[in-house]
């Protein structure tokens, strides 16, 4: 079965089971300000976790596009991948373990047609922060899957959290028995040994950790996630997921390509090639902070690989029209960017081919130097130097460190860097303030018009819709948002008319300080980019708008005058950009 037919078949299921099938959030999260990607299904919708009623209901499925760059270094095995796709369903404070349970299986066994003798279960064992999950195991057992095929396990197989603080809860997985022979008499599925392979994962989240332990929700959730392409690898047959369509026609495009034969470079280059494709195609751009780092890393190691193969880098634009059009049935929305992301990943290869030849020459003399004073560990400056002035990830300088039996310590390495930053970021704190004292009376205006309509547009097309940027100046404000097409004339005209209507109702501009994790919890929106202290200040405006902010702003939005767009354009790949004034 191909990748789109599960995805298919998945979202309509639960469409037929009382969901609403939701869009997939971008790749580049728009207001968590705790991770780099989306990586997770769950991640856009942590505010309705809490408690926040969604638009579409409480039942909801979706397909999520994720990035997960944790084991970037081990992509090119034979199943780590930076991108991937999540399908999922949730339960919003409506069904619980034992209907969540009953689908997953049906949809396993009746329309993915898995033999229910390969299906192998685990369950939450039982702590001091929560009871045995005998729920879980009577709705499997009542599903069909006997005794000897469900296991139980502690917080470090069953238990799901993202990261250190949210919502969470026990989970049940269900993994696939490849058929392999057992490596051991106790091999089980929290073994990695390749026999079973996890396939879904439902967590039942009616908890809240934070420091101070765990709460329990207001409601009581259900979040599953099941990996599309790992699911396509076994319903296919296949013992890697490059070996599926969506990835095959560019393995065998470079293998068409190559002139030294290594298949571990050919993955790599296939994989990044792929994440970095969508990464752009969401707004990402190449840099040397967060995740345009990443993305960095992503393309200057597919080009190094590239290199490995021997491939000419002039075929560069032949290999990312394959893979665009191994995915594009997935994502149509590529063909719309094709040029944008070409251009974006030929920029930065021709950036990197620039400084790799002068980098090269002054790592082989750093490598020298290492040796000859009999040393094994490169020297930190001289690393932190290879990026900043050769364009080096560490990462790579730590590849090509030991193909000669040397090292980097990257613990050293991130303390030279964490200051380095610190100084740049205090450098920016001064340029901010400097910004904010020329603050004027119509700037102030502007300032507050921004938050209108940031909540107007998510009014008029959707709750997708998120800060990018913003410019404003004494003659008018600029405003960059998530959105895919086009504002009609009378989407404008509808947001144009919110503005105004919330002008006109005299609407309080109130301040309060809070800490980050209550005013993210309450729903307050913000941008990502920011790095927000533990305590944060949060504007709201009568009940249309809440948001992390610094200010300043107006006390009543009486005060703005009449709102009216000028103009709204493209800014890049997924993002749309406003200009209005207020007259
Ligand atoms: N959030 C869970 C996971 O990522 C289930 O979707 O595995």
């Amino acid at each position: 079965m191909k990748a789109i037919e599960i995805r298919n078949k998945y979202l309509n299921f639960f469409k037929n089971h009382g969901h609403s099938i939701i869009p997939s959030a971008p790749v580049i999260p728009e207001n968590d300000p705790s991770v780099l990607f989306t990586t997770a299904g769950m991640q856009p919708l942590v505010p309705y976790l809490l408690g926040q009623k969604h638009p579409s209901g409480t039942r909801l499925t979706d397909f999520q596009k994720c990035v997960r760059t944790n084991d970037i270094d081990e992509v090119g095995d034979n199943r780590h991948l930076t991108y991937f796709e999540m399908l999922g369903n949730w339960s919003l404070g409506d069904y619980f373990k034992e209907e969540s349970i009953a689908m997953s299986y049906e949809f396993l066994t009746r329309e993915l047609k898995i033999p229910e003798s390969k299906i192998s279960v685990t369950c939450f064992a039982g702590d001091e922060d929560c009871q045995k999950d005998e729920e879980s195991y009577k709705a499997w057992k009542k599903a069909g899957i006997p005794d000897e095929r469900i296991y139980f396990f502690g917080k470090d197989n069953n238990w799901w959290i993202a990261g250190e603080e949210g919502p969470c809860g026990p989970d049940t997985e269900m993994f696939y028995d490849t058929g392999k022979p057992k490596c051991s008499p106790d091999c089980n599925p929290s073994c990695d040994c390749g026999k079973y392979v996890e396939i879904w994962n439902n967590v039942f989240m009616e908890f809240y950790k934070d420091k101070n332990g765990y709460t329990k929700l207001s409601q009581k959730n259900v979040d599953t996630g099941l990996g599309l392409e790992r699911m396509a690898m076994l319903l296919q047959g296949k013992e890697t997921p490059y070996e599926i369509e969506l990835f095959s026609p560019v393995m065998e495009k470079l293998e068409e390509l190559q002139n030294i034969d290594n298949i571990q470079s050919r993955r790599i280059v296939a994989e990044h090639m792929r994440s970095s494709i969508m990464i752009i195609n969401d707004g990402g751009k190449p840099s040397n902070v967060d995740r345009g780092y990443i993305l960095r890393r992503l393309l200057r190691r597919m080009t190094r690989h590239l290199n490995k193969l021997g491939i000419d880098l002039n075929k560069l634009p032949e290999i990312i029209d394959t893979s665009i059009d191994a995915i594009k049935e997935l994502y149509p929305e590529l063909e719309q960017n094709r040029e944008l992301i070409k251009n974006a990943i030929i920029e930065e290869k021709d950036k990197f081919i620039k400084t790799l030849k002068n980098g090269e020459r002054e790592f082989e003399k750093v490598a020298n130097r290492t040796k000859n004073s009999g040393k094994k560990v490169l020297d930190t400056e001289a690393v932190f130097n290879l990026y900043e002035t050769y364009g080096f990830p560490p990462e790579m300088t730590e590849e090509l460190a030991q193909e000669q039996n040397l090292e980097v310590d990257m613990t050293d390495y991130q303390k030279l860097f964490k200051e380095h930053q610190e100084k740049s970021r205090l450098g920016s704190e001064q340029k901010f303030k400097g910004g904010l004292a020329s603050t004027g009376e119509i700037e102030i205006k502007y300032h507050t018009a921004t938050h209108l309509l940031n909540a107007a547009l998510k009014v008029v097309l959707g709750d997708h819709v998120h800060q990018k940027g913003s410019n404003i100046t004494e003659e008018r404000m600029r405003f960059d948002f998530s959105h895919d097409s086009k504002m009609t004339e009378e989407e404008k005209q509808k947001v144009e008319n919110l503005v105004n209507e919330w002008i006109s109702q005299k609407l309080d501009v109130t301040v309060e300080e809070m800490p980050k994790e209550d005013a993210i919890k309450s729903g307050a929106e913000c941008m990502f980019i920011e790095k927000y202290p533990d305590i944060v200040t949060v504007y709201t405006i009568g009940t249309v708008s809440k948001e992390l902010c610094g200010g300043p702003h107006v006390k009543n939005t009486g005060e703005l005058g009449h709102f009216k767009i000028k103009k709204e354009e493209a800014s890049s790949a997924g993002v749309r950009r406003i200009k209005a004034i207020l007259e």
